[in-house]
Order: structure tokens, then sequence, then C-alpha cells
């Protein structure tokens, strides 16, 4: 069963993400109504949330073709171009991780965004010359992390801006029994719920844990996932009962263990516990903060009383 088997394709089997989803089905009607593209979309939030698999609900909803690319993988501007040269009128463009997109490469795409054009220089020296390339109506779909690493121009050209949010805990309970009967395994409503709450609000971490408890149910029981099997999976898996994987956990005792609790700055947070600035920023610190467990202050990152209490530790107030 591939990953991709597991992404919905339409809006309507979409589950989670309501504001995201309404907006979004009114703009698709509206621009259908009219036979128009519809307007540039940035989806912006945490990773493993669906902003890939929402851009392809665009595109299918849209009733037209996407091409995928990444910021990253645009290594020239010529590559950009002979990406939208292959566009047909109404086509998604998506760029995952938009915010790492060349500066010659983004700057090619104001203009694609605003008029549906290129003017790109052919030739060196002297006989160097610009060459207009009209382009049909399209759509581009962009990803980030954060939308505050957009820079100003680009963010400006996107008329749809939408935030996805982590995952509500019934939502993904939701996304669980879906893919567990996608996966023909049969999950009782007491395993899905403990397989959702220790999911860290993202359907990406929900189906990988999905995988390894179905397993565990297999070897080990009956091959049915109820409570107890999820509970002694993610146990196995370190995921802890506040659903923190063994990254999580090993940031916060790093926080309370060598800096007492902070402030710590980020990139020596990230050293210490050997993962890139920018995972932990994108992909742990967020979900620490938004449980509690981590706030951000003007002198670094500092571990809460809650953080303390959920390693077992007294609090001792740093100030
Ligand atoms: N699988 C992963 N994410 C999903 C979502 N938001 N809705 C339905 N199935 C999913």
């Amino acid at each position: 069963m591939s990953e991709l088997s597991l992404r919905p394709q339409y809006l309507s089997q979409y589950i989670g993400q309501d504001k995201v989803k309404k907006e979004l089905s009114i703009y698709i009607q509206a621009a259908k109504a009219r036979s128009e593209s519809l307007d540039h979309v940035l989806l912006y939030g945490p990773p493993g949330l669906g902003k890939t698999t929402m851009a392809m609900v665009i595109a299918n909803e849209m009733d037209v073709q996407v091409r995928t690319t990444s910021g990253p993988a645009i290594e020239r501007p010529g590559d950009l171009v002979a990406l939208l040269n292959e566009l047909e009128p109404g086509d998604v463009l998506f760029i995952d991780e938009i915010h790492r997109l060349p500066r010659v490469a983004e700057e090619l795409l104001y203009s694609a965004m605003e008029d549906f054009y290129v003017d790109i220089m052919v030739g060196q020296g002297p006989t160097s010359h610009p060459v207009h390339f009209e382009l049909p109506p399209f759509t581009l779909v962009g990803a980030t992390t954060r939308a505050g690493m957009l820079s100003a121009p680009l963010r400006d050209r996107f008329g749809i801006i939408s935030h996805m949010e982590y995952y509500e805990t019934d939502d993904l309970k939701e996304i669980v029994r879906r893919s567990a009967d996608i996966f023909d395994t049969e999950i009782v409503e007491e395993g899905a719920f403990e397989l959702a709450r220790r999911s860290r609000g993202t359907p990406r971490i929900a189906n990988r844990l999905l995988k390894r408890v179905r397993d565990y149910a297999q070897t080990q029981s009956d091959g049915v996932i109820n409570r107890q099997i999820a509970d002694a999976a993610l146990t196995m898996l370190q995921v802890d009962h506040e659903g923190l994987d063994y990254v999580d956990q090993k940031i916060l005792k790093t926080m309370i263990d060598l800096y007492q609790g902070g402030p710590i700055g980020l990139s020596t947070l990230a050293v210490n516990i050997s993962e890139e600035t920018e995972t932990v920023e994108d992909m742990y610190e967020p979900y620490l903060i938004q449980k509690g467990f981590i706030k951000r202050t003007p002198r670094g990152r500092m571990a809460t009383a809650k953080a303390y209490e959920h390693l077992g530790y007294d609090y001792i107030e740093n100030k």
C-alpha cells in the first residue's frame, strides 16, 4: 500500500482543516463558475499536515493537471522556465518549500504570477538580450513551514493564504480509521483514539505510527488494534503518554538537565541534540510550544513547569 493511496483526492474526503477547506471550496467554486484559473494559493504550517495533499486536491477539484517541484530542486532560472513552459491553461504548479527557491528564480515568479509572462535573458555579453515568454493563466500553489520566511514581494502575490493547523484528536482519529480501512486492518475505537492522541496532531505521524502498531498487533496479538496494543507498541516506539517522541523528550531533558530550564538559544539547543536548527524550529518547537512545554522569551527558549512535571522533576523557576 503506497503513501499515495492514503491521500484524499477531493475536499469531501479530506478530514480536518475545516477553515482552510471551507474557504478554498468557495474560491474554487467561484473560479470554476467564471471559467477562470484559481488565484495563487500559499499553504503554510508545520511539516506533515497535508500541504502537498491539499495542493493535489485543489488541482483535482479544479479539474486540471498539477506539476510538482520544490524550492531546493530549482537551481537555475531555466529550471523554473522549463516547468512554466509545460503548463496548460488553468494548471496548478506546486512548489514545496517555496521559501528555499533561489532569489533569481523567485524574481521570475513575480511577473509570471501577476501577469502570466516571463522575460528571460538569453546569450552572453554584448549579444545578451531579453526574450519575452507569454504563459497561460495558471495557479501557483506554494507550501512553506512559515509564511514569515517568504520575501514580502512573493508573499504579496498570493491571493489566498491558508494556515494549516495541527489536527484535533477527533479528526486524527478519523484519519487513522480511514487509513486502517485502506490497510485492511481492524482497529477498535479506543485503539484509534490512543494512536490519534499520541501523533503530535500530525497525519503523517499518525499514519507512520499506525503501520508500526499494525506490525505489533499482527505479531504480538491477533492483529486487532485495541487501546492496550496501541499503548504497548507506542511505548516500545518511545512515544510517551503526551505523544512526545524521543527527540521531543531529548529537547526537554537537555533544556532542564544541561541548561537549568533555559533560556537557551535555538542553535545551541539544536547542536546539543544533533539536529538541524531548521528541523528543531519547524518540526519540534511549534508542537512543544502549543502543548505548553516550552515558551519563547526574548532571551531564548525556556522549559515550563509543565515540562518539569512531565519529566518527573521538581519545578525550579529560573528567572
Ligand atoms: N490522510 C492523511 N491526511 C489526511 C486527511 N487530512 N484527510 C484524509 N486522509 C488523510
